[in-house]
């Protein structure tokens, strides 16, 4: 079988296309014949080795993936079975998604819902997933579009991008958050944004607190933008935090939670458990589908494409998603 393989070589782990044994594959009760990937950050990081994302190597890179079941030891999977899998350490600890075929267990697989074809699930993939996570979580912690506009920072990358079009398909009111206003805004605006600012239109200089501005947050970049977003959040309004791609520090004071009653959600796409991630999946395959999907998702590539994809986020000069054809 073929694989995206994430070795060690004397510049680090680097992503390299080779033949492997399927009985080399990390452990599982479901076999999928891998029919499409997609290109996350993560994998970005992995595949050109500027993050290390692989925990042990060499194992196999992609960090989502839709196929059909080819054998199952589990009674919830039948081979012919439309499936899908989206993190569970896949290319951490567990080989991933840019190969033939993908072993995990059943635990870490969804039945593809009803209203999407494979190609539609990895156009979402994490990216779409993390976006439908934490609006669910906004909502479960009573956020209402009455509550004000909502926050979308890193709004060009793939979180974003979905973020902006679900909020606005849910009837929230968008603001998009980037650094790109004139290149990106026109497009941002289209998606459903409602706004658009630079991360610095959100500074405080300092101050704990600022104006009551937003209803809410859904925030990709964490470090002072974050902080500041936090003071200037309603009463009983909710950030969820989904990113650090500004950094992983958060200093703040108290302020927004105890005198504003606001919320910090936390979003963690990886393990999330059956339940919340079947209704989540229902939701990306209904209400929350993106309008735009094909927009967004605006490439398909075979596996030889990949490496120069992720050099190109590593870089910061991609926007939208990129879903892969593993077998071509
Ligand atoms: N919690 C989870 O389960 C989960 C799941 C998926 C992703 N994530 C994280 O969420 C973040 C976004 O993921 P993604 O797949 O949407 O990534 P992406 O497509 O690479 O988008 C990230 C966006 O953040 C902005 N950005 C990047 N570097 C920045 C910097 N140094 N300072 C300020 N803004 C910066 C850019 O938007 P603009 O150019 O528009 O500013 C970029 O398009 C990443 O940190 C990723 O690791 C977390």
């Amino acid at each position: 079988m073929r694989a995206l393989r994430i070795i060690d070589t004397d510049d680090g782990p680097r992503g390299r296309i080779t033949e492997m044994d399927q009985a080399e594959l990390t452990a599982g009760e479901v076999v999928i014949a891998a029919r499409y990937s997609s290109l996350n950050y993560k994998d970005a990081l992995a595949i050109t080795g500027a993050g290390k994302i692989a925990r042990k190597r060499p194992l196999n890179a992609g960090i989502d993936v839709a196929g059909v079941v080819r054998s199952s030891e589990d009674g919830r999977f039948h081979p012919g079975d439309d499936v899908l899998v989206t993190g569970w350490q896949l290319s951490e600890t567990r080989d991933g998604g840019l190969a033939d075929l993908v072993r995990v267990p059943a635990d870490c697989v969804t039945a593809l819902p009803p209203g999407l074809t494979l190609w539609e699930a990895m156009a979402l993939g994490t990216a779409g997933f993390t976006a439908g996570l934490a609006i669910s979580r906004l909502r479960d912690n009573f956020q209402t579009p009455e509550a004000g506009p909502i926050l979308v920072t890193g709004a060009s990358g793939g979180v974003g991008m979905f973020a902006i079009q679900m909020l606005a398909q849910a009837g929230f009111s968008p603001v998009a958050v980037t650094r790109r206003v004139e290149a990106q805004g026109k497009a941002l605006r289209e998606l459903g944004a409602n706004d658009v600012i630079a991360p610095d239109d959100l500074d405080l200089a300092g101050k704990p607190l600022g104006k009551e501005l937003y209803g809410g947050a859904i925030d990709a970049l964490g470090g002072q933008v974050l902080a500041d977003m936090l003071g200037q959040i309603v009463q009983f309004g909710n950030v969820a935090a989904i990113g650090l791609a500004a950094g992983p520090k958060l200093e703040t004071t108290v302020m927004p939670f105890i005198l504003r009653g606001v919320s910090l959600l936390g979003i963690n796409s990886v393990e999330c458990l059956a339940p919340r991630r079947d209704a989540v999946w229902s939701e990306l395959a209904g209400a929350l589908k993106p309008a735009q999907l094909e927009h967004i998702a605006h490439e398909t590539i075979g596996m030889n494409d990949v490496h120069a994809v992720c050099d190109a986020i590593v870089a910061g000069e991609h926007s939208g998603r990129t879903v892969v054809d593993v077998t071509r």
